[in-house]
């Protein structure tokens, strides 16, 4: 798979657009907070948000004093939503596949991504990518769901559960096997890449970033405790995790 533009299917960007709207979404809950903690001042920045969806990240870092944010991403779908949605003067949301990067000529002082990189093929070549769009003195920050949440095959249970259905143990399948995984989602395939920890690390080094902070999602226990059916898993694994990363110099 070169590219999967599932975001453009209407059921799937269905499915997507209800739980983001939801009050209780597992992006605005667990992924924004951590992701905000961990960026630089923004203020006068030129910032690259990719695979942007809808644009709330994009509006948020405008509103935070970004100097310009430009949002890229593949779906049409979600371009527009976030085109009515979360537009502002300082915002340019554009068309483009993160494989095709190379046609951006700008460099940026912040570049960031949430949750789109489960869709890369070649990690290693992306990460050379962003750090050739980054200024020397840049930040790149972004999310990926967990490799410990992508070792899952999507036939059986995620979790190994007591006799009254109580989450008991996180299930990890072919955890060292990398590479595509296609399971039922939504749609019958949804397909992702996974990846073992230390590759992420690795490619990261090879295009010459150093790693600054690592994070792994967590939430308050009186989030879990409240919703347990959503969030209950999340005492056994972390959903998502996190880099931020400076240039080599
Ligand atoms: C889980 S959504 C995250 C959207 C947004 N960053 C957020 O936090 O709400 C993943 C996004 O990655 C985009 N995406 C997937 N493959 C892509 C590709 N090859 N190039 C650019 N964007 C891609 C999807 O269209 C989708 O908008």
């Amino acid at each position: 798979m070169a590219q999967q533009n599932i975001y453009d299917n209407d059921a799937f960007f269905k499915n997507f657009s209800g739980q983001r709207a939801e009050e209780i979404n597992f992006n605005d809950v667990i992924e924004t907070p951590i992701i905000t903690a961990m960026l630089p001042d923004l203020t006068g920045k030129r910032i690259l948000d990719i695979g942007c969806g809808m644009g709330q990240h994009a509006k948020q870092y405008a509103e935070m004093g970004a100097a310009s944010v430009l949002g890229i991403d593949l779906s049409e779908k979600m371009l527009s939503f976030a085109k009515e949605n979360n537009s502002s003067e300082k915002i340019t949301y554009r068309r483009l596949a993160f494989e095709n990067l190379e046609e951006i000529r700008d460099r940026f002082d912040v570049i960031t991504s949430s949750l789109a990189f489960d869709y890369v093929q070649d990690f290693a070549g992306l990460m050379k990518k962003i750090y050739g769009l980054l200024e020397d003195d840049g930040r790149f920050v972004y999310s990926m769901s967990h490799p410990i949440s992508t070792a899952y095959d999507g036939v059986y249970d995620r979790y190994t559960r007591t006799e009254s259905g109580e989450r008991l143990y996180a299930n990890l399948h072919n955890y060292s096997v990398e590479g595509r995984r296609v399971i039922k989602w939504v749609v019958d395939a949804y397909e992702l890449y996974h990846r073992k920890v230390s590759t992420l690390i690795n490619d990261m080094a090879g295009a010459g970033f150093i790693i600054e902070e690592c994070q792994e999602s967590h939430l308050p226990e009186e989030i879990i405790r409240k919703y347990p059916d959503k969030f209950g898993g999340l005492w056994h694994q972390p959903d998502f995790i996190f880099f931020r990363c400076s240039k080599r110099q």
